[in-house]
């Protein structure tokens, strides 16, 4: 059925094509010609849709162009190993079983498509198809396991800094990884990580860059709380440019980090930081705290000074500004 709605529009590139027409054609309802549609916004297509003259083409799904990424990345390990597929549950169950099959790290894994892409907390993760950067990295650091925050924050601040970078977008961190754009996530960062005696065995660390959605393309649900570089630049974002990138500047705070420690990394998170200094609210595992936040201690939590001056640190959690 959906392959006999896109003859239509290949046949009729330019025009629009009423939704009667397309259910003659198809010898089905207007609604379930309207579903087909809406499928196929989810497969990646664009449609114009106009009241009394129906719907136009506008745009095929898009593929990521790996000569060009390629030719564009100048990491010295990150990436060179870089697995590209066309639609797959989540990139990082991929990753948990190419590093079961001896995936080296640096190792990236890249979807056009993520049929269940996972957020934190096991919400889900919108990922429509070539709209996005959705991708895992294999890391291996020889860091103890109670030091993976850190590696979060770190992702965070090297996709900020690309993103502004890049874009010249103004965007913030809220604690800890949520990167915003006027109170909107523009994307997500997903560490899972496996351990042995308090050693990280590996870590994956996903992130996910709502790139060229539109709004159309979000489900209405997130209409307020999420957006895309597109949408914010007001043009069609480089998704190539962006991952290359991105995972140059990776490279470089992990290598960094590696070396120095995360005192560097902390400084550069909070210079970013929306959080900071801001009333906050905390849904956190050991209850509900309130108060200023102030900073990250050593090892990367969050420290918040309540109404009667103590100061609670946050470990893990949802942030509320308020
Ligand atoms: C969040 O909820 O903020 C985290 C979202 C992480 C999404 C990315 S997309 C690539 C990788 N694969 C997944 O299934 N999730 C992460």
């Amino acid at each position: 059925m959906m392959n006999k709605i896109l003859q239509a529009f290949a046949e009729n590139p330019t025009e629009f094509i009423s939704g009667q027409q397309l259910s003659e054609r198809l010898n089905c309802s207007r609604t379930a010609v309207w579903k087909h549609i809406e499928n196929l916004r989810k497969e990646g297509y664009e449609f114009e849709a106009v009241s009394r003259k129906g719907y136009r083409l506008l745009r095929k799904p898009e593929r990521l162009d790996m000569a060009a990424i390629m030719k564009q990345m100048q990491t010295k390990t990150i990436g060179h190993n870089l697995i590209y597929i066309d639609e797959i549950d989540s990139t990082q169950t991929k990753a948990h079983q190419l590093i079961a099959e001896g995936a080296a790290e640096g190792t990236v894994v890249i979807a056009e498509l993520q049929t269940r892409g996972k957020g934190t907390r096991g919400k889900a993760w919108h990922s429509p198809k070539g709209k996005g950067i959705w991708m895992s990295i294999v890391l291996k650091p020889s860091i103890p396991a109670q030091y993976i925050s850190q590696l979060t924050l770190l992702s965070a601040v090297a996709l900020c800094r690309t993103i502004n970078k890049q874009l010249g977008l103004n965007i913030g961190v809220k604690w800890p990884n949520d990167l915003l754009i006027d109170g909107k996530k523009v994307s997500g960062i997903l560490l899972e990580s496996s351990s042995e005696d308090d050693r990280l065995r590996y870590v994956i660390a996903g992130v996910g860059i709502s790139v060229n959605i539109t709004k159309n393309d979000f489900p209405k649900e997130l209409h307020d709380k999420a957006t895309s570089l597109q949408i914010e630049s007001g043009k069609r974002v480089d998704r190539e440019q962006i991952l290359c990138a991105f995972l140059l500047q990776f490279e470089q705070l992990y290598e960094l980090y590696l070396e120095k420690g995360f005192a560097p990394i902390r400084s550069l998170w909070e210079a970013l930081s929306v959080s900071l200094n801001r009333p906050i609210e905390v849904h956190s595992a050991s209850g509900f705290i309130s108060g200023i936040a102030k900073g990250l201690d050593e090892s990367g939590a969050l420290l918040v000074t309540e109404d009667d001056g103590q100061v609670k640190k946050i470990f893990s959690g949802d942030v509320l500004h308020k």
